[in-house]
């Protein structure tokens, strides 16, 4: 199932974030067995998989939630250990969980300075924050009405904004972001996978854990699958059908997910997605096809590939 992932562009860079050989149980239960993972700079990587694949448990690891049991994690080039979520963050490495964690009686520039105020003296520094806070969103193209709003008053395409842009504030070389569209409906999720390309043209390294395939199609440069807490493919998106990434995910080739997409896809597609299940990816413009068939719907009402 595995595809070789000669990244073309990584061929020449260090990757950000290495994994190599991770493992991770949790009593009997064997949540992650050796993975190995490379983020590049400027890379979206989406992570995919089914319940219980075993993503959250890779974040938590790259957060400083749980520690891993064997297996090294290299940043810049340097074995590193991530004990503690200070140390996940002063590594360089910002995770916004799917909760957000957002104060949501306070306004949008205490909650992007919240623990990390600007002060001058002893007073906070409002105008100096209220100035960075602008100018960040600014940067990101955010759509938000006012920086002095309270974060309730948000909506939920915002709240992740806010969220995306305070995990900026520590100046991080590779977001986590889990799940950032689940909850968000069609024009939200445009505008978070706008954010998305924006934190890759900073030349940050961008893990995005979810589950939307019309998302990970649109956005992310690759697409790893974990099955059963193993690497179970790390395909470039370019190069690979929807099929084959269910077919990764579910374990099999011929199953009723990758059967409804066909008939979505109708007889093209299914036929480019055939042809290539042999991975030598020679019938690019049947895959674009594809990925525009996919694409189409709303995001957030594509197929869940769980059900
Ligand atoms: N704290 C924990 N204690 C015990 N088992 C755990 C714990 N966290 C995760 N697991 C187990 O590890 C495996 C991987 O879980 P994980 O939450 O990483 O999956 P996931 O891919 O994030 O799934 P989902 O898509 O449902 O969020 C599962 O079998 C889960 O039950
Ligand atoms: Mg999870």
């Amino acid at each position: 199932m595995e595809s070789a992932v000669a990244d073309t562009e990584g061929a020449t860079r260090e990757p950000v974030l290495s994994l190599k050989g991770v493992s991770k149980g949790f009593g009997a239960v064997r949540a992650l067995t050796d993975i190995n993972l490379d983020i590049y700079p400027g890379e979206v990587v989406a992570i995919v998989g089914d319940n219980g694949a075993g993503k959250s448990t890779l974040v938590k690891i790259l957060a400083g939630v749980h520690p891993q049991d064997s297996g090294t994690i290299m940043f810049d080039g340097q074995v590193v250990s991530i004990p503690t979520p200070t140390a996940s963050r002063a590594l360089g490495i910002a995770t916004v969980f799917q909760d957000l964690a957002l104060c949501d009686n306070l306004d949008v520039v205490s909650n992007l300075f919240l623990g990390r105020e600007i002060r001058n003296g002893l007073s906070l520094d409002e105008e100096e924050m209220e100035q960075r806070a602008w100018s960040l969103l600014r940067q990101l193209s955010a759509k938000i009405p006012s920086v002095r709003i309270a974060v309730a008053s948000l909506s939920g395409g915002q709240r992740q904004t806010v969220a995306i842009a305070r995990s900026l504030i520590g100046e991080p070389s590779v977001v986590i972001l889990d799940e950032p569209t689940a909850a968000l409906g069609v024009a939200q999720t445009a505008e978070v996978l706008n954010l998305v390309e924006r934190l890759r043209e900073r030349g940050l390294g961008v893990l995005l854990i979810s589950h939307n395939m019309a998302d990970v199609q649109a956005v992310a440069d690759r697409v790893v699958v974990l099955r059963l807490g193993r690497n179970n493919g790390d395909f470039h998106v370019a190069d690979v059908s929807y099929e084959e990434i269910i077919s990764a995910i579910t374990g099999a080739t011929d199953n009723v997910v990758t059967r409804r997409a066909s008939a979505h896809a109708g007889s093209a597609s299914a036929a480019a997605a055939a042809a290539d299940a042999s991975g030598t990816g020679t019938v690019e413009s049947g895959i674009t096809e594809d990925f525009r068939t996919h694409e189409t719907p709303a995001p957030g009402t594509e197929e869940n590939p769980q059900s």
